[in-house]
């Protein structure tokens, strides 16, 4: 067992404090080296890395710190670095400033094999031993599988009979960050679940979700548990419906290998837009720490009515793909036009459901969800719409019913909070017209937010799995969602929608059977 040095940063205790106490109190980890699997990959070279440095930058890794990239090519350390600092550049992160890249440049190590070849990792353990004894890393570790799901079952089972996690309790810790997607259906995910098991114990182990991440989804636990004013309105009394929206007018890029495999449903659905949801629907925590949190989260999946069989799957839920469009001079490629795509595909690039979180606090409250590629926008927000004023007395006024209040949480861009209520327009006999009172992050703070990479790195780092997903949480959002895709892959095509609208017509329908429309960002 490795002593923990006199100097180490956040001790025990610390990385026991609630989250809140530690993000105040700035914590640095504890020395750490961090092995990415995936090291040459998209997903290191665009985020991680320059999440990494940017974190390294402002002192907030510990200087005790080594990041160790793994992948199947081989190449030399040096290599390795002259390539990281190239991504950094391609990708709009040149470091400013010289020294301080090649500082962080001397803590980078490489080892290069196939994933499935026990001696990959019997260089690994090498390194690693020669990391602790350069760098002081003091023997913990910090896994981050940056790689397809279909690899990670035999990474991790590698890392474990190479000698490489320590039992969770043990002074020198491991912990693994696994990337979405988790499964692709509820049994796949139970597999998974099984297979880290073996090898690592829960408390070691970090789902990610970047929406998490996002300093504005933090913000919502804020918004709601650290104002008095919400609460008495945040139930069926006062609230008529929520929207969750998160639209992009990217369409599938160069992701097909990973989306046709995937679609809206599991790449959106199944993971970002229900952590919004539940963040929006929980009860109050009993503590802001990882488990409080996690467990009401659970509780509102468990809440929400499951869509099963193939006549609730087509009443509560709509299936959509984009097709080719011309708009004036803008002409956009259907989604089956793109490079990979199977050219009779019948994955979804749009879906959109209503969910019922059947509750005390929500019962009859709609949940609209809805998420789509080539949309109109790139916006991601939570619309509560409360429910009408009870007696129509300024009717007389305004000739007919005032327009609901409604809340608009912005996520992305222009994050802020909208609220939107009724004003009388100025004259003697001017009409009633809603208005907003509005929060804008950038002007109120002008401060850039972190990266959602950075903060979830950090987290990790520090031991705060409170923006990670549990087992439970996974499992119980993948038994919403499984329904659904088995229903869908038993129908027929999915509805078309020509790239560069709101997703198909039976979308507004969905909203319009209960009398509503769609926020329009
Ligand atoms: C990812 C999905 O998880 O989230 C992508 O795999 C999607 O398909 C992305 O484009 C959207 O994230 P953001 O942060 O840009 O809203």
């Amino acid at each position: 067992m490795t002593p923990l040095p006199e100097t180490a940063l956040p001790g025990a205790e610390e990385r026991d404090k609630p989250s809140a106490a530690r993000m105040q109190s700035h914590c640095v980890p504890q020395p750490l080296a961090l092995v990415i699997f995936g090291a040459t990959g998209d997903l290191t070279r665009r985020m991680l890395l320059p999440a990494v440095y940017r974190l390294f930058r402002q002192d907030l890794l510990p200087e005790c710190f080594a990041l160790v990239g793994v992948a199947r090519d081989r190449q030399t350390d040096e290599e390795f670095r002259a390539k990281a600092l190239a991504s950094m550049e391609e990708f709009g992160h040149a470091p400013e400033d010289e020294a301080t890249w090649a500082r962080f440049a001397e803590r980078l190590r490489y080892v290069g094999g196939e994933f499935d070849d026990p001696a990959t990792f019997r260089r690994l353990h090498d390194c690693m031993a020669e990391v602790d004894g350069e760098r002081s890393t003091e023997g913990n570790r910090l896994y981050y599988l940056a790689i397809p799901p279909s690899l990670m079952p035999t990474v991790a089972e590698q890392l474990g009979r190479g000698g490489l996690v320590a039992p969770a309790g043990d002074a020198r810790w491991t912990r693994i960050v696994v990337e979405k997607p988790f499964g692709r259906d509820l049994q796949s995910a139970r597999e998974m679940n099984a297979t880290l098991h073996k090898v690592f114990d829960e408390s070691q182990i970090y789902r990610i979700d970047h929406y998490l991440g996002k300093e504005t989804v933090q913000n919502l636990m804020v918004f709601r548990f650290a104002n008095v004013i919400w609460e008495p309105v945040w139930n069926r009394t006062y609230v008529d419906h929520v929207q969750i929206t998160v639209s992009e007018t990217v369409g599938v890029e160069r992701r097909a290998g990973y989306y046709e495999t995937s679609g809206a449903l599991r790449d959106m659905v199944q993971s970002h837009l229900l952590q919004l949801l539940t963040l929006v629907a929980m009860e109050p925590p009993a503590a802001y720490d990882a488990d409080s949190i996690r467990n009401e989260k659970v509780k509102v999946l468990h809440s929400i009515l499951p869509i099963r069989g193939p006549e609730q799957v087509a009443r509560e839920t709509v299936r959509g793909q984009y097709v080719h469009s011309v708009e004036g001079a803008k002409e956009m490629p259907g989604y089956r036009d793109e490079a990979d795509v199977a050219p009779d595909s019948r994955t979804e690039t749009f879906a959109a459901l209503r969910l019922c979180v059947d509750n005390w606090r929500w019962a009859g409250v709609p949940f609209y969800l809805r998420t789509g590629k080539r949309l109109p926008a790139k916006v991601s927000e939570v619309v509560v719409r409360f429910r009408p004023a009870p007696h129509p007395i300024l009717d007389v006024v305004q000739g007919d019913r005032p327009s609901p209040n409604a809340l608009v949480l912005r996520v992305q861009p222009e994050e802020g909070i909208s609220l939107f209520f009724e004003a009388k327009v100025p004259g003697l006999s001017g009409p009633l017209q809603p208005v907003s009172m509005d929060f804008d992050y950038a002007r109120a703070f002008g401060t850039e937010s972190p990266e959602a990479y950075e903060r979830l790195l950090l987290d990790s780092m520090l031991g705060d799995a409170t923006l990670f997903a549990r087992k439970d949480e996974v499992e119980a959002a993948w038994a919403l969602v499984t329904p659904i895709l088995d229903a869908w892959a038993a129908a027929g095509e999915p509805e078309p929608y020509p790239a560069g609208t709101w997703g198909p017509e039976a979308a507004d329908r969905l909203v319009e059977a209960d009398g509503h429309e769609w926020h329009q960002p």
